[in-house]
């Protein structure tokens, strides 16, 4: 795969997650070996990764995400109220809800469930500006995804879980300074035709010099 395929093809698995293959553990553990070269905030490091495989804990996990989830699928507005002068951005966020749909019903089915997670004293969020904080650990957490994808493996990235975030670090035992950063199913893929997403065009977004 060329690096131009690996950036725009990795998509957001979730149908065609094979909820039927074991992953190794090499693999996932792989995946993350080279997810640890990306970037953090005074190259601190504080992260953590817990890669959760018992069957009690993802059934737990996956509940409270279905919690989560049911709310928010309540709640937000249908993709027409979303995207009213487009139909096709409509259209992609009908696929969206439909694909969700699947993976919150089968969350606790997917083999592997990473928690990224990473340190912060005493556990509190800092007040204002937190990209240093979570810029600390989405790169990696991205990389990871990528990794997984050079090596068979298709991911989610998913953050719903984390409107429970308290009974998620019981469910896992973590120490009261440790914050949760997403939730990433992880599983062998079937079929292999992931394609370039639709997005908005670079022009509607890029700002030269200022806005
Ligand atoms: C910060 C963030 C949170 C997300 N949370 C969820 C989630 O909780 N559940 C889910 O099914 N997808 C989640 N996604 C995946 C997005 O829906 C997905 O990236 C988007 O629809 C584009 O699809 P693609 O990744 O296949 O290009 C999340 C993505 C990001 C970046």
């Amino acid at each position: 795969m060329t690096p131009e395929e690996l950036l725009t093809t990795t998509r957001t698995v979730r149908k065609r997650l094979d909820l039927t293959r074991p992953v190794p553990q090499e693999l996932v553990e792989r995946a993350l070996t080279l997810a640890l070269q990306a970037p953090t905030g005074s190259n601190r490091q504080d992260w953590h990764w817990i890669v959760v495989t018992d069957p009690g804990k993802r059934a737990e996990l996956a509940e409270l995400y279905r919690r989560s989830y049911n709310a928010y699928r309540g709640a937000g507005p249908s993709p027409e109220e979303r995207f009213p002068s487009d139909e096709s951005r409509a259209a992609t966020q009908h696929r969206v809800q439909n694909s969700a749909d699947y993976l919150s019903e089968h969350l606790h089915e997917v083999p592997v469930l990473v928690v990224p997670a990473i340190t912060v004293p005493d556990g509190k969020l800092p007040p204002g500006n937190q990209a240093g904080l979570w810029g600390s650990i989405l790169p990696a957490v991205w990389s990871y995804m990528l990794a997984a994808r050079t090596l068979g493996l298709g991911t989610a990235y998913t953050s719903l879980h984390l409107v429970y975030e308290k009974e998620a670090a019981e469910v896992l035992g973590l120490p009261r300074d440790v914050r949760q950063a997403a939730l990433i199913p992880t599983a062998f893929h079937t079929g292999d035709t992931f394609r370039p997403a639709a997005r908005q065009p670079l022009s509607e977004v890029l700002h030269r010099d200022r806005w």
